[in-house]
């Protein structure tokens, strides 16, 4: 822990990674192509990966080196957003990737792996230090770390790290099994859990605008700020992915991990120092301090959804009922919104909504966080009420990536009449640089031991047990489903949850 902490860059400017070899269980599948190679590829443009880098792709599909490298090379052309490929750099990247095919119950195929690994670490001196990166199922995530164990490579000359994708477990029991099983094998400090969420540039971007400016804190409490809206909407359907999906559900897909995570970076006190276990901890604490709903105080405060077909612009988008994979009287929610309270002095009586769906009208994260009114109305008579519209302030997370604050304003002419205004800035036209995709930066973070922006369990767990009330609830409802038409800000109840309260959803 001590030397995991000296390692660590506290302001993660002069990142480089050491060497290692990253070890990726489901090399074959879609997460990988799309997403895991494309951003080492990137790392690699960057001159941020150490001469002494290897890629180890795991899947049960027997395949040559050459294979995968084949595979991989379309994969990254075809998926990496926005930078030039350069075919003389994947030539030497592409050197450090090699295969081995495996089945993950088969324990020979672990002592397989791991003498490939020391082959690897001898020609391409890679100092010992392996990251696994468990892109499987999530069923089988124990299964390979036990496996991992049982070989021996939980430990070695140099460091090991095991990164796994959420869901981290199905419900707050079973992710605490899930959790106990891969601690049998690796320590917590080796357990990096991705939330890509975090990665984004945005929502590290709340650090930097909270902590590292004079004023807003000080607005930031229950004395200032009336609500707080968390929007992450997704204008698609769930495109193939219905047998996963419908297990999931935006609840468990969205909200118990990405969502909960944005409201604590959002909510959370200032750490000390900005170190991955200060900053952490207080996510952490905030996560702990989610008021945990009554079974009969859930109808009130969370509302499921599910889509019927609709339009999505000029497109028709067949229901929810209708996609693949997914059976005809499926309960799935493929939208939910919940309202938060936090039990500390900082938030006590501050509802924190966080609405989340398929088939949107439109793909929007942002965050609303809405000041109170000025407390004397004193030009309501002259501006039609213009002036009682509250000042919100607007972290966009994506796609227009940004910051707006909205105030009233007096129009140009000599009467006193007020108007809304925006003053924001925009990350692309501010800084004209492209932002590094959630993967390369947390990539880089695993290889270089900073889990600053990674989940740890108490997390997990806090979180859980926020949306186990829920869950547990639904579970005994029989829901009117479809109850949102696709292309549909989700359904009435929604916006019935917010009109207890007085409030209303904004329209992003
Ligand atoms: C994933 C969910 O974790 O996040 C998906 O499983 C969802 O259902 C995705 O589409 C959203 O991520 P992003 O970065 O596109 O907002």
């Amino acid at each position: 822990m001590t030397q995991e902490i000296s390692l660590q860059d506290p302001l993660r400017f002069h990142r480089k990674a050491p060497p290692c070899a990253v070890v990726i269980y489901g090399a074959n599948g879609d997460l990988t192509k799309r997403k895991l190679m494309p951003a080492l590829y990137r790392l690699a443009y960057e001159g941020r990966l150490a001469p002494g880098f290897a890629v180890i792709g795991v899947s049960r599909t027997p395949m040559s080196n050459d294979e995968f490298r084949d595979r991989m090379h379309d994969s990254v052309k075809t998926f990496l957003e926005a930078s030039p490929f350069d075919e003389d750099l994947w030539r030497s990247f592409a050197q450090g990737l090699t295969y081995i095919a495996g089945d993950v119950g088969d324990a020979e195929s672990y002592t397989a792996l791991a003498g490939h690994i020391a082959e690897v670490a001898e020609s391409r001196k890679t100092e010992g230090n392996v990251l696994f990166y468990l892109s499987t199922q999530p069923s089988q995530y124990a299964q390979i770390a036990e496996g991992l164990g049982g070989a021996g490579l939980n430990k070695g000359e140099g460091w090991r790290r095991i990164v796994i994708e959420k869901p981290f477990g199905h419900d707050l029991e079973s992710a605490g099994v899930l959790n106990r099983r891969l601690q049998a094998v690796f320590n917590e400090s080796e357990i990096y859990r991705i939330d890509h969420y975090l990665g984004k540039e945005t929502v590290q971007n709340i650090m930097a605008f909270r902590f590292g400016n004079g004023i807003f804190e000080p607005l930031w409490d229950r004395t200032h700020i009336d609500h707080v809206q968390i929007t992450a909407a997704e204008s698609i359907g769930v495109e193939g992915r219905g047998a996963y999906y419908q297990e999931a559900g935006a609840l468990r897909d969205m909200i118990q991990n990405h969502l909960l995570q944005v409201m604590a970076t959002v909510a959370m006190e200032p750490p000390s120092y900005f170190h991955s276990d200060a900053v952490r901890d207080e996510r952490a604490k905030l996560l702990r301090s989610i008021r945990i709903m009554r079974p009969d105080q859930v109808a009130a405060n969370a509302v499921a959804g599910q889509y019927g077909p609709g339009r999505s612009g000029s497109e028709l988008v067949p229901g929810f009922l209708t996609e693949k994979g997914v059976s005809p009287d499926s309960q799935t929610n493929t939208f939910a919104a919940v309202t938060f309270l936090i039990d500390n002095w900082r938030w006590s009586g501050v509802p924190f909504y966080i609405r989340t769906g398929k088939a949107m009208p439109k793909r929007v994260s942002e965050i609303a966080i809405q000041f109170k009114t000025a407390p004397l109305a004193m030009f309501r008579r002259a501006t039609a009420g213009a002036e009682a519209l509250p000042n919100v302030l607007i972290l966009r997370i994506q796609p227009e990536e940004g910051i707006s604050l909205k105030f009233v304003s007096k129009r140009p002419g000599s009467g006193m009449q007020l108007r809304p205004v925006s003053m924001d800035f925009n990350y692309g036209s501010s800084f004209g640089e492209r932002s590094p995709s959630a993967y390369e930066t947390l990539l880089l973070d695993a290889i270089s031991g900073d889990a600053t922006l990674y989940t740890r369990q108490d997390m997990v767990d806090a979180s859980w047990s926020a949306v186990q009330p829920i869950l547990d609830y639904w579970a005994t409802q029989k829901f009117t489903f479809p109850n949102y038409d696709a292309g549909t800000w989700g359904p009435a109840a929604a916006d019935e949850m917010l009109a207890r309260w007085g409030h209303t959803w904004r329209k992003p």
